[in-house]
């Protein structure tokens, strides 16, 4: 298993260049299955996720072919003429929940899905009931059956439903967006999440002929159409990547210009930055990132979009870890995404977390230690800490950063980090 060998402070300074969004480029994919011809998708990371998503789809006869890879990123070219197979075996669920938005795209075109059920997650419970749910609405029958979520759609395909969704859910709005871009009828989705990766998938689904209305809104309005054709497509930014290096320039007092993003991507992080004494200025091509004040400590509420990502809450308790006073975190979004604290306390951090709250007293200076990733985003809360910390960070199971992270130590590197990758 890979691990990355931190030698921290070293101020990171410099450009990096940010890639497309991982949980933008992962539905697109699986939407792709809808189109009758070729998807062009520019701006697509190198990640371990894409690369399963590539293979998940391969296997089920989607012809996946790279047209350029530039430093960072690709060109992807998915044609779905010869689909073979609507089946999504365990052996891929368990390595990438979100395979689970292959449900709605096959449901919808091929009438027929069977998909592994994701089972526990190192982040929470993470159930999909409110997917098969707003499913069954639609007309389809679902059954569980020997680990299995087989669906079945009418003869004549599913039908346009009101469907209301308990809580805001990412996958669940974007796997019935998907599914009643070709139902008969009219689908409204009421508590939809409006998270920019969401809209993302919305315009690209309105590019292959979809009739959506409210996009980036909590309601959404479909028209099922006959059919959606190919099309190009240019990934956004990755949102939660330009958060995780903002953080790493003001941990270690660098200035960092995060090339290709937006501010409105992320307003909620940046009101974090700015609070925490971290400027962020906007120009034409990216964003710029300077500690102006020594860090201060800033209470942290997650919530759906627009509210803090709960992908930045980890990064961001890196941040606290050393800021003046005391921080509060409430993860509101999962049950158990606080694996990163205890990790972090073998580093010197002084951290008390208990259910959805984690209280963070600040202290002078983390110290290297052995820790190990528990998931993507506790892994790069971990990476943080070391480029700060005095001494050595070795970094262990690193193929959660790499999931999601395309090259961090190479994009690290290039600002002054010590990070090397060892085997
Ligand atoms: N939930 C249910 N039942 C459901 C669906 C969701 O109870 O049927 C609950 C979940 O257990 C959770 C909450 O609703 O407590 C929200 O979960 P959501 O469904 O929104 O999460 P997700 O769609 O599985 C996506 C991202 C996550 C991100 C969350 C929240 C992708 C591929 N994944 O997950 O990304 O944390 O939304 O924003 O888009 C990551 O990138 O590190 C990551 C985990």
């Amino acid at each position: 298993m890979d691990k990355f060998v931190i030698r921290g402070g070293h101020p990171i300074s410099g450009v990096i260049p940010i890639s497309g969004s991982k949980n933008a480029a992962l539905p697109i994919m699986a939407a792709s299955i809808l189109a009758e011809g070729v998807v062009t998708l520019e701006n697509v990371p190198c990640i371990a996720d894409v690369t399963d998503m590539e293979f998940l789809l391969s296997e089920m006869g989607t012809q996946v072919t790279t047209l350029g890879n530039g430093k960072y990123g690709k060109t992807l070219k998915l044609s779905t003429c010869n689909f073979k197979s609507k089946v999504v075996s365990y052996d891929i669920v368990s390595r990438m929940r979100a395979s689970i938005l292959i449900l709605g795209p096959l449901l919808a075109k091929y009438r027929f899905a069977q998909v592994s059920l994701p089972g526990g997650c190192s982040i929470g419970a993470r159930p999909v009931g409110f997917h098969l749910n707003a499913l069954s609405k639609m007309g389809a029958r679902i059954k569980l059956q020997k680990g299995y979520i087989t669906a079945t759609a009418p003869v004549r395909g599913l039908k346009g439903a009101d469907i209301t969704f308990p809580t805001t859910t990412v996958t669940g709005t974007e796997n019935i967006l998907m599914a009643a871009t070709l139902a008969k009828g009219e689908t409204i989705i009421r508590n939809a999440a409006c998270e920019p990766e969401v809209s993302d998938l919305a315009e690209f689904l309105v590019n292959m002929g979809a009739d959506i209305e409210g996009i980036g809104t909590k309601t959404l309005r479909i028209r099922g159409v006959e059919h959606l054709t190919g099309t190009a497509h240019y990934v956004l930014p990755d949102r939660i990547e330009t958060g995780t290096y903002a953080i790493a320039a003001a941990l270690t007092g660098g200035e960092l210009k995060l090339k290709s993003t937006k501010l409105i991507l992320l307003k909620s992080v940046v009101e974090f930055l700015n609070a925490a004494g971290v400027g962020v200025t906007e120009e034409h091509d990216g964003l710029i990132i300077k500690k102006l004040d020594p860090i201060k400590s800033v209470d942290i509420i997650t919530n759906p979009y627009p509210g803090f990502p709960t992908d930045m809450q980890a990064p961001a308790m890196t941040l606290m870890c050393t800021a003046s006073g005391t921080s509060v975190v409430t993860e509101n979004i999962f049950d158990n995404r606080f694996m990163h604290a205890l990790e972090l306390n073998r580093m010197g951090a002084d951290i008390y977390a208990h259910g959805p709250t984690a209280v963070i007293k600040g202290v002078e200076k983390l110290s290297g230690a052995p820790v190990m990733a528990s998931d993507l985003r506790a892994g790069a809360a971990l990476v943080l800490a070391g480029l700060a910390a005095e001494g050595e960070t070795v970094v262990d199971r690193i193929y959660h950063v790499d999931r999601g992270y395309e090259q961090m130590e190479e994009k690290l590197r290039g600002c002054g980090a010590d990070i090397q990758r060892e085997s």
